[in-house]
């Protein structure tokens, strides 16, 4: 049964969340795509980042997930909670402890438990939501005091899948409308990171650039008040 979250704030209007192609977002993920969606210096930083950021032993949630979660290989978590719209590719992604198929454009309810995630992680999803605002406060409700959501992409999409707050930004516009949605739920202000990657191989070396890369890294307070 779909679930309607009423998130505490509604910061896209209606126009906003309209996209090009309003067919079942489950149709159009019907058939697998086990292709990277992000060139390797960009999987490369992502990479570096996770290591960076999460500890070993925590219980990561990959939301917007497919075959691969471009997690370090060497550090162990606790759990990675897989979830998608594809059932092959999520079988395929050898991070993934479990998984869930939903649409989070027909449903934003997260089957989670309150508190129960270390790490949220979204990487070149958050383009593709229509009610992000909901997702970001379903994010708060399951993410743990002092956690954190990590929300990645690049300047690439599905344009036809992609509400028009997406398609009609640039990457500045991107970045802060994620930190907007996050905060207007009552996540703190988060941390920005904007970089050129070097493009893969010997064009790199010359100084061709690669995909760019972009976070938007929001952590909770300690209490689970903050
Ligand atoms: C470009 S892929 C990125 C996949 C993966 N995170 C990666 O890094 O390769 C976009 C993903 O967003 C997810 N997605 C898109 N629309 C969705 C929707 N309406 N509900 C749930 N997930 C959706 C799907 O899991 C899809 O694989």
């Amino acid at each position: 049964m779909p679930q309607t979250v009423q998130p505490l704030m509604e910061v896209l209007g209606p126009a906003e969340r309209a996209k090009l192609d309003g067919g079942d977002d489950a149709h159009f993920y019907a058939d697998p795509r086990f292709v990277q969606h992000l060139d390797a210096a960009f999987r490369a930083r992502l990479t570096a980042l996770y290591r960076e950021r999460i500890p070993p032993g925590a219980v990561v949630l990959d939301l917007m997930s497919s075959w691969v979660s471009h997690l370090p290989e060497e550090v162990r978590y606790r759990e990675v909670i897989g979830h998608g719209l594809n059932a092959q590719e999520l079988a395929a992604n050898p991070r993934l402890d479990r998984h869930w198929l939903q649409n989070l454009n027909a449903d934003q309810r997260l089957p989670l438990a309150d508190a129960s995630v270390d790490a949220a992680l979204i990487v070149a999803g958050w383009q593709y939501l229509q009610y992000p605002e909901a997702i970001a406060a379903e994010l708060l409700r399951v993410v743990r005091p002092q956690g954190q959501v990590i929300v990645a992409f690049s300047n690439r999409m599905f344009f036809q899948k992609a509400p028009r707050i997406w398609t009609d930004g640039d990457d500045r516009d991107h970045l802060a409308t994620v930190a907007r949605v996050l905060m207007a739920q009552g996540w703190p202000r988060p941390e920005l990171i904007a970089e050129a990657t070097p493009a893969p191989g010997p064009l790199g070396w010359i100084g061709a650039k690669g995909d760019p890369f972009f976070a938007v890294i929001a952590a909770r307070a300690e209490t689970a008040a903050g």
